[in-house]
């Protein structure tokens, strides 16, 4: 038998618990994966606790879409994929789990430099990091201002921003500088007088910002410094975005991602794994928990832990 974590109503992080469910078999089109490691991602918590639309639980739920493990068993009309391939996937239905079945078209090849956690922390924040800044234009010339840079999106946010010419400002809070720094950004802390700092930080003015805050301060600053609102984009206050004249990209957004942002967002895993092959990216790794810690997990990820969690099954 197989484990997975599921709950069966809205709520706080104990709603989650583990389950035995049969081994999965995959269809066609699919890989079996066993899970090395389950990536915990914040709009996971926010669904659980009911703060996202979703439909109402019918049956108990399964949760967690990225993660990193071993192929064991290939389906009907699948390519370049055998058992004991190592990969990592995103979008499955239920990655905090022993096993699981996932599209072909959603699972790459892990290289040997990359761990199974680093590879379980790259579904949504490489894909939604990657797709915002092609959404944007962000490259040469620019000088892009991101909220919670410290983040695990903000991260991949400013590493790609940086390869592609950007000058990146990122806010943080203090203890958070020096990653900031190491991934080629300059660190401003949030908190009053940003707007402030983020203007003698980059006297050249701010061409293009990214909210992954969420914070009132964080929309104000952007509306203050970015002359085109075409170029400031929201991940998390996707539902005011339309009343501020801003983009947004999901994150509570009633207009679904299109299908040019999707293709981005499924390209991101490989393309990240390429540079973290060559050293050219880095993931910052944060605790990890066995899977039926999921709860744990959880309450340490809302708490603001630093680094990417992981569960390990
Ligand atoms: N729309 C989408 O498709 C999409 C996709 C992925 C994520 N998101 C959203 O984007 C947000 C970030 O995700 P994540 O995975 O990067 O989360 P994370 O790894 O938990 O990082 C959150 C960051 O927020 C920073 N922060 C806390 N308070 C802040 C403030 N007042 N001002 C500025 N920064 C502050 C923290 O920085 P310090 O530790 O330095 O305080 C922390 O680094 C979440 O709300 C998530 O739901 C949206």
């Amino acid at each position: 038998m197989a484990s997975a974590i599921v709950y069966t109503e809205f709520g706080g992080p104990e709603v989650l618990h583990p389950i035995e469910i049969p081994d999965p078999i995959p269809g066609e089109g699919e890989v079996a994966i066993h899970v090395e490691a389950a990536g915990v991602n914040p709009i996971e918590w926010k669904i659980r606790a009911g703060f996202r639309p979703s439909d109402p639980i019918a049956e108990p739920r399964r949760i967690g879409g990225d993660g990193a493990g071993v192929i064991t068993a290939v389906g009907e009309g699948v390519d370049g994929f055998r058992p004991g391939q190592t990969v990592v996937f995103f979008g499955a239905s239920g990655a905090y789990a022993s096993d699981v079945v996932v599209a072909a078209s959603r699972v790459t090849p892990r290289p040997p430099q990359v761990s199974a956690a680093e590879g379980a922390a790259l579904g949504i924040p490489a894909g939604t990091a990657y797709q915002t800044l092609r959404s944007l234009g962000v490259g040469t010339g620019d000088t892009l201002l991101v909220h919670a840079g410290s983040g695990t999106v903000g991260q991949t946010v400013i590493q790609y921003a940086v390869l592609w010419g950007a000058t990146v400002i990122a806010t943080s809070s203090e203890l958070r500088f020096d990653r900031i720094r190491q991934l080629g950004a300059t660190p401003v802390a949030y908190g009053e007088g940003l707007a402030d700092r983020v203007r003698e930080a980059a006297p050249q003015g701010i061409s293009v910002s990214i909210d992954l805050a969420g914070t009132d301060e964080a929309l104000q600053t952007s509306l203050d410094l970015v002359a085109d609102r075409d170029r400031i984009a929201t991940l998390v206050r996707g539902r005011d975005a339309a009343s501020l004249g801003i983009r947004a990209f999901s994150g509570g957004s009633p207009v679904p991602l299109t299908a040019q942002q999707l293709a981005w967002r499924a390209e991101a895993v490989p393309v990240t794994l390429a540079l973290m092959a060559a050293g050219r990216f880095s993931v910052e790794l944060g605790p990890s928990f066995p899977l039926a810690d999921a709860a744990e997990a959880h309450r340490v990820g809302q708490a603001g832990a630093a680094g990417k969690i992981a569960l390990i099954p």
